[in-house]
This record gives structure tokens, sequence and C-alpha cells, in this order.
């Protein structure tokens, strides 16, 4: 099987981020057919259409990456019921200029993250929304809620819960697969 480049999108900017811990089990985690890189979007100018006609460089820089890449996982905490802002400004830019989205036709996945007991789950749903538009073959099971995510790490961050870790495994053995039959490339 071709080796497959995978970014990672985290949306949360905490240093401490549950959610960048969760990223991190899962490139751990991942089989080794899957190169995991978590792309970072903390750095992106808020999308102006304005600026379209004269990108900033994190915007082509960002762009170009997801371009480049096989798939793509959003792992991502729930703000209000929703995604993080900083996450759908990424989307927002990967998705311009208008027919030229670097998300078109890239297999995803999405892992919600949270501490409260129903995982996100409002966070994903919406996510899902999106991908949609964006034309992205969103895998659907395992769906990955992931809650109580407090009690998941030791404090160096590894993911020490053995039910989750095993779980996590199984979500990126079905993603594997997940990719190699929507693959556009
Ligand atoms: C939250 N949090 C939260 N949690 C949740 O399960 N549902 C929600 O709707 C919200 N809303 C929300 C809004 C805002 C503005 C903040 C800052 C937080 C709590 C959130 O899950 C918690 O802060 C997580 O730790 C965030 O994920 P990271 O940063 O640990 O990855």
């Amino acid at each position: 099987m071709a080796t497959r480049d995978v970014a990672v999108l985290v949306g949360s900017l905490r240093k401490d981020s549950f959610n960048r811990k969760a990223a991190r089990a899962l490139t751990e985690l991942a089989p080794q057919t899957l190169k995991l890189e978590i792309i970072e979007i903390g750095q992106l100018p808020l999308y102006n259409q304005d600026l379209d006609t004269n990108p900033p460089a994190e915007w082509t820089a960002f762009r170009d990456r997801i371009r480049n890449a096989d798939a793509v996982i959003f792992v991502t905490p729930e703000y209000n019921r929703s995604v993080p802002g900083v996450l759908k400004n990424a989307i927002d830019v990967g998705s311009r200029p208008y027919g030229k989205s670097a998300w078109d036709k890239k297999p995803c996945a999405v892992v919600s993250v949270s501490p409260g007991a129903i995982g996100a789950f409002g966070a994903n749903h919406h996510l899902r929304q999106s991908l949609v538009f964006l034309n992205m073959p969103t895998m659907q099971q395992p769906e990955a809620y992931v809650g109580g995510a407090d009690k998941l790490f030791d404090p160096e961050g590894k993911l020490t819960n053995e039910s989750t870790r095993g779980f996590l495994a199984k979500v990126m053995q079905a993603f594997a697969a997940w990719i190699e039959k929507n693959a556009w490339r």
C-alpha cells in the first residue's frame, strides 16, 4: 500500500490542548502507511476576500500544503456547540480563491475532543456540514466523539487510557482504508 501524507488540523491554539494531545496520539497509533503531520493554523490572517488578489504568504503556504496532502484529519474542540473560529478560518482560507479550493476531493475524518460528556458532538457535526459543501469524502464510521478528555492523558500529554487508545487505533485503521477507497491520486 502507498504511503499517504495526512494533514492534521487541530482546532485549538491552547498550549496544553487536549485536542493537540489527541492529535499526537493519532500520529502514534496510525498504521505505518499513514504519515501524519500537524499543520499549524494559528498564524493564518483572518480571511478577507479583498486579499485574494494579493494573498498573504501564510495563506499561500497553507493552501499549497493542503493541496499536496492525500487526506486530512480534523481534531477539534467544541466552542459554544460549534467549531472554534480558528479552525473555521483555516477552512475558509483553504477554500478560496473560488474554484481553486485546496480541500476538493480530499478524504477526511473528524475527531472531536472535549472534557465534557458528549465529546464535542455539536462541533463534530457542524464541521461535517462544511465538509459536504467542500466535496470532501468524510469517514462516517467509526464516529469519534472523545469525552472526558481531562482524564485521558498523563502529565507529559501521553494518552494513557487504554480503551481510548484501542478506539483511536481502530479509527486510524478505518481511516487508512477510507483513504484508499476515496483516493484522489
Ligand atoms: C468551551 N468549552 C466547551 N466544551 C464543550 O464540550 N462544548 C462547548 O460548547 C464548549 N464551549 C466552549 C466555548 C469556549 C469559548 C471555550 C474557551 C471553551 C470547553 C472546552 O471543551 C475546553 O476548554 C477544552 O479544553 C478545549 O479544547 P482544548 O483546548 O483542550 O483542545
